[in-house]
């Protein structure tokens, strides 16, 4: 009996503690709104072009840049990892040629980088499947990933349904993603500077 008594009080008290959050919240949300007023600038920001630096990259090394609030991943691939593209089986692999890919016409080839350029490798981080980041997994037969047939030979593995996808950003077959990772429009600034929202001038 006397717990009801309790429960009651404690019960006024949530309530009232809860009036005080649901307060505190419209005064939270109009901060954003207020900043909404003016969206010119932002909005230029937020779709602006943005200047990777890659010289720093160490060969095997992956470098994520934003853009567009988006993860981009480039990669400065071994000659290794180049022949290994080569000689991957079409058999495990959804769409080697990358004919359904979302990627600029100046990006070919099992490398899906711009001629003479192909050891960077520039992808956006976003799975195919429902857009988990992909994580980087360059290690050729890591045994949580190769299976009785096919050695892992490195690429990139999606931790939230186990989607797989190699150094090119290829879809293996038999997993949830439908397509391979999408390659932003990018271009080289200088052989150290890549501009990831600008296409490549094709002359
Ligand atoms: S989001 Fe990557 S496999 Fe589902």
């Amino acid at each position: 009996m006397s717990n009801d008594g309790v429960n009651q009080g404690r019960r006024r008290f949530l309530t009232g503690a809860t009036c005080v959050v649901g307060a505190a919240g419209v005064v939270g949300a109009a901060v954003p709104f207020v900043g909404s007023w003016n969206p010119s600038a932002k909005a230029k920001a937020a779709g602006a072009p943005v200047k990777a630096n890659i010289s720093k990259i160490e060969p095997g090394q992956m470098v994520t840049f934003e853009w567009r609030g988006k993860p981009v991943y480039v990669v400065r691939r071994t000659p290794e990892t180049l022949k290994n593209l080569e000689n991957m089986s079409g058999d495990i692999l959804r769409d080697p040629s990358s004919a359904q890919a979302k990627q600029p016409a100046y990006v070919s080839g099992v490398h899906r980088s711009m001629a003479g350029k192909e050891e960077y490798l520039v992808i956006v981080g976003l799975c195919t499947h429902l857009g988990c980041a992909p994580m980087y997994r360059p290690e050729v037969g890591a045994e949580d990933l190769s299976t009785s047939e096919v050695e892992w030979m490195g690429g990139f593995f999606c931790p939230c349904h186990g989607s797989k996808f190699d150094l090119a950003g290829r879809v293996f077959t038999g997993v949830p993603a439908p397509t391979n990772l999408d390659v932003p429009p990018y271009s080289y600034e200088s052989d150290s500077v890549i501009v990831i929202g600008v296409d490549q001038e094709v002359g």
